[in-house]
């Protein structure tokens, strides 16, 4: 007997589109007949991650018929000290995604709103769904979130809003100044969270902490991860860091084992290893202002970018990254976010930059 089993999820679920999964490169490969594919799709770090990361999942190995230690002792103490902070404000999730994730199911009940931006990261309107709040998208102004009108959608209803900064796709950032000022117009019953994936790849002395508006606003949730500028995406680790009570409800609907050994101990090595964090910001600089020339020459606008990725406009986007992919370059077409027009490509070593660059200028008969 067919079990019609869509018929027995909640209504949110109900809506939701199936996930389609991005191609592995091997499997890209033989369907396009093409060898060496580069992947600028992901925002992943091209160095990989820290030496010491590596070393530190390699002496972890032996004990993997453990269970992972469910508190997360030693990777929220060593973040504690790095980031000067207590471990009770510290939530660990399986990726920054599941922080987030917690975040909005402890507050947001079916039929609560939950604000953010128009060219925000993707998971945000899926996650409001699948829960069953309501996704109040606000339109973006140049390519960026709109904080006044932002602070203007927030209604009796709003439970939740969502700031990201910098932006993924549109790279786009919000300063110390703006955010402060945001921040004081949402009143404190509404939870923000403030979602710093790439908070280490900025270097505008006007781009703000989210950590040090923690005191003032005991609101705030701070979600950052170890995916992007520490290279260990495929490990999943992630944390946000909050007041000790917000922390602690978070915590409460925490699986206790979300966060696996190997990933602990990477995250605590990669922490450590400064100088990885250094050359990874200065190969992605590098890297950016490679990307932006190259669209200057072409004559292509770009959407400036303070993250390791830029959204260029091609034009009709689908056809061009068909043509991409045909010389075995993946980036990402963005026409989900409401975005058909660009492209988003992600910072790679500077033999990546150029041959993206070479098969975009072929791609685009240039
Ligand atoms: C803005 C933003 N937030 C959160 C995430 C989630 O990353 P992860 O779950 O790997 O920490 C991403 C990943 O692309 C992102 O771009």
């Amino acid at each position: 007997m067919d079990l019609d089993v869509l018929s027995l999820t909640t209504p949110g679920v109900r809506r939701l589109a199936p996930y389609v999964p991005g191609k592995p490169i091997e499997e890209l490969e033989r369907e396009l007949g093409v060898t060496n594919a580069i992947k600028l799709a992901s925002n992943e770090n091209p160095l990989g991650p820290s030496p010491m990361a590596i070393a530190a999942i390699q002496k972890a190995m032996p004990d993997i018929a453990r269970y992972p230690d469910g508190g997360g002792f030693a990777l929220k103490r060593a973040l504690a000290a790095k980031l000067k902070v207590a471990p009770e404000q510290i939530t660990l999730g399986n990726g920054s995604s599941d922080v987030i994730e917690f975040a909005a199911r402890i507050f947001v009940a079916p039929g609560d709103e939950v604000v953010f931006s128009q060219h925000a990261f993707a998971m945000y309107p899926i996650l409001t769904q699948a829960i069953g709040g309501r996704s109040v998208e606000v339109p973006a102004r140049d390519w960026g979130h709109d904080l006044d009108a932002m602070a203007m959608a927030v209604t009796a209803g709003t439970k939740l809003v969502f700031v990201t900064n910098p932006n993924n796709p549109t790279g786009t950032w919000l300063n110390r100044t703006d955010l402060n000022r945001f921040l004081k117009q949402i009143p404190s019953r509404v939870i923000v969270v403030l979602d710093e994936a790439y908070f280490e790849y900025v270097e505008h002395p006007d781009y703000p902490d989210g950590l040090t508006l923690l005191n003032e606003f005991p609101n705030l949730v701070v979600a950052r991860t170890f995916s992007k500028v520490y290279g260990l995406a495929g490990l999943r680790v992630g944390y946000s860091v909050s007041s000790a009570p917000l922390a602690d409800l978070l915590n409460r609907v925490r699986p206790p084992f979300n966060v696996n050994s190997l990933a602990m101990s990477a995250a605590v090595a990669a922490l450590g290893d400064d100088e990885h964090l250094r050359k990874t910001v200065a190969l992605n600089r590098d890297g950016m202002r490679q990307l932006i020339d190259g669209f200057r020459d072409m004559g292509l606008p770009f959407i400036p970018s303070v993250g390791n990725f830029v959204c260029v406009e091609v034009g009709e986007a689908a056809r061009i990254n068909d043509a991409l992919l045909r010389r075995g370059v993946i980036v990402r077409p963005v026409a989900n976010y409401g975005m058909p027009n660009h492209l988003r490509v992600t910072i790679g070593l500077p033999d990546e930059n150029a041959r993206f660059l070479a098969a975009l200028k072929t791609a685009l008969g240039r």
